[in-house]
C-alpha cells in the first residue's frame, strides 16, 4: 500500500476533486457532505464536466488515428436518460442490448441512426421496436436473428455480424466473451457461412462485423489479435471493434489510456484492414467510470481486529464486489485520506456484502459520510432490491451545482408492482 494514501485517494475521484477549507471532499465542485443532506444516501454522484471532457478526448484520439470512424457509449454501463442526453449532448450514438436501453436512449435524444443494437437472444418484439425506431445498425448474434429479421424489415436493415474472434483477455471470467465457447456472436466458421448468408439478403445489408472481447480488460495486446482475427473473415466497410478498456480501480491498476488503446487498434488496423473502412469502438466502463462517486451514511462500527464499518447500502447499490470481487477504495468524507484498515461492509444479509475489505478509513464513526470511488459504471446499472433496498438517485455535479436526475425508489414503488397484496 502506498505511504502516502492522503494524496493518492484523489487520483481515483473525479479530476479537479478536492479537500475544502473546513476538509470536506468536493467533487465537482459540491461539498459531498451537503449533497447527502440535500438528497440523502446511498446516494450516486457523476461529475458531468469531467464524463463530458473524456468522451472528447476520446474523440479526438479516435478523429486523430482513423478519421474514418465513430464511438458509441456502451449505455449498459450507466443507463438513465440523462446519461443518454448527456452522450448525445456530445455527439456521440450509443449501444442498446434490448428494448428497455432503446426506449432510454430515445427517450434521451439519442438519433437512431446512431444506435446500434446488440444482444444474444432478442426477442421478435425488440427486434421490430429496433427496425421501426430506424437503429442505425442491429447485430446480428446468431442464425434465429437473421431469420427474424427477413420477416419484420420491409425495406433495408444495416446489420454488423458479431463474429467470436477467439481471443480471451486477462479479465474476469464472468466478462470476457472474446474466446472460444462465448455464447456472444458466432464462431468464425459459422460466421463465414452467415456471412454468404447476409450477402444474398435483399432486406439486411450486411454493413460489416463485430467483435467485442470482454470488460476491464487491462492490456492493449488481445485487441491486436482480435482485429486480425476479423480482417480474416474479409473485406467490410465497418469493424465494430466493441469497447472493454479497463479503468483504475485501485492505486495499483494501471489501465492503458484511451489513446493508447486506440493507437494498438488503429496500428492493427493499419496492418490488417482496408484503408477506406469505418471503425466503430464502443466504450462503456472507461467512459463513466472514474467519473462517478457512492456516498454512504455509516451506520454501526464494531470490533477491533477485524473493525467492521457498516453503511447504509451494499451489494444492492454495488454488485461488482460480489459478482466479480472488485477491489475498490474508499475514504471518509470529512477525513479524507489515511486511517488504519477496515472491514467496509454493507447492510445485506450476506457475508459477501463487503464492499471493501481492509480499507484504510481515518476514524470512521457511525454518521460519517464513506465515498467509494470509481462507481460511476455498472453500480446504478444492477442495483437491486436485496432486503428491501431502495435503489439509490443520481445526482450530476457540474461547477458546484447538483442536479437530481433518477430520484430515489421510494416504498410506493417498491410495493407497487405486486397486484395481489
Ligand atoms: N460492447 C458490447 C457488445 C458489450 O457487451 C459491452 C459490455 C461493451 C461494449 C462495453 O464494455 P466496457 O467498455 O464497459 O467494458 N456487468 C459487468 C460488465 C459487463 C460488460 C458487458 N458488456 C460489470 O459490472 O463489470
Amino acid at each position: 500500500m502506498p505511504a502516502d494514501i492522503t494524496t493518492d485517494i484523489f487520483g481515483l475521484f473525479p479530476p479537479g476533486s478536492a479537500v475544502d477549507p473546513d476538509g470536506e471532499l468536493v467533487v465537482g465542485g459540491c461539498r459531498l457532505v451537503s449533497l447527502a443532506a440535500r438528497w440523502g444516501t446511498p446516494l450516486y454522484v457523476l461529475a458531468e464536466d469531467a464524463v463530458r471532457s473524456h468522451v472528447r478526448r476520446y474523440r479526438q484520439a479516435l478523429a486523430a488515428e482513423w478519421p474514418n470512424s465513430r464511438m458509441v457509449f456502451a449505455s449498459k454501463a450507466f443507463p438513465c436518460t440523462a446519461v443518454y442526453r448527456l452522450m448525445a449532448s456530445e455527439g456521440i450514438g450509443v449501444d442498446v442490448a434490448g428494448a428497455g436501453e432503446l426506449l432510454m436512449a430515445l427517450a434521451g435524444g439519442v438519433d437512431p441512426a446512431l444506435i446500434i443494437m446488440h444482444g444474444n437472444a432478442k426477442t421478435p418484439a425488440e427486434l421490430r421496436m429496433a427496425v421501426d425506431a430506424g437503429v442505425g445498425l442491429i447485430v446480428i448474434d446468431n442464425t434465429n436473428d437473421i431469420d427474424r429479421l427477413e420477416e419484420i424489415v420491409r425495406a433495408e436493415q444495416p446489420v454488423l455480424l458479431r463474429v467470436i474472434p477467439g481471443v480471451r483477455p486477462d479479465t474476469y471470467e464472468a466478462v470476457a466473451t472474446g474466446q472460444a465457447g462465448s455464447k456472444f456472436g458466432l464462431p468464425i466458421p459459422a460466421a463465414r457461412a452467415a456471412i454468404d448468408r447476409l450477402r444474398h439478403s435483399d432486406k439486411l445489408r450486411l454493413d460489416g462485423v463485430h467483435a467485442h472481447i470482454g470488460s476491464q480488460i487491462l492490456d492493449t495486446e488481445p485487441y491486436a489479435r482480435a482485429v486480425e482475427a476479423v480482417a480474416g473473415l474479409g473485406d467490410f466497410g465497418v469493424y465494430n471493434l466493441g469497447g472493454g478498456l479497463g479503468v483504475r480501480y485501485t492505486y495499483h491498476d494501471d489501465p492503458p489510456s484511451p489513446e493508447d488503446w486506440i493507437g494498438v487498434l488503429a496500428a492493427a488496423a493499419r496492418r490488417h484492414l482496408r484503408a477506406g473502412a469505418q471503425i466503430i469502438i464502443e466504450p462503456g466502463r472507461s467512459l463513466v467510470a472514474p467519473f462517478g462517486v457512492t456516498v454512504y451514511r455509516v451506520i454501526s462500527v464494531k470490533g477491533e481486529d477485524p473493525r467492521f464499518v457498516a453503511v447504509d447500502g451494499g451489494m444492492a447499490d454495488n454488485l461488482e464486489v460480489s459478482l466479480y470481487g472488485q477491489r475498490f477504495e474508499a475514504t471518509v468524507t470529512s477525513r479524507v485520506g489515511g486511517g488504519r484498515p477496515v472491514e467496509l461492509v454493507g447492510r445485506h444479509c450476506e457475508s459477501g456484502d463487503r464492499l471493501i475489505s481492509g480499507v484504510p478509513l481515518r476514524d470512521p464513526r457511525p454518521g460519517d459520510l464513506i465515498a467509494v470511488a470509481v462507481t460511476g459504471a455498472y453500480c446504478y446499472t444492477m442495483a437491486n432490491n436485496y432486503n428491501g433496498a431502495m435503489r439509490p438517485p443520481v445526482v450530476f455535479c457540474r461547477g458546484g451545482e447538483s442536479r437530481l436526475v433518477v430520484r430515489r425508489e421510494t416504498h410506493a414503488d417498491y410495493l407497487s408492482r405486486d397486484v395481489a397484496p
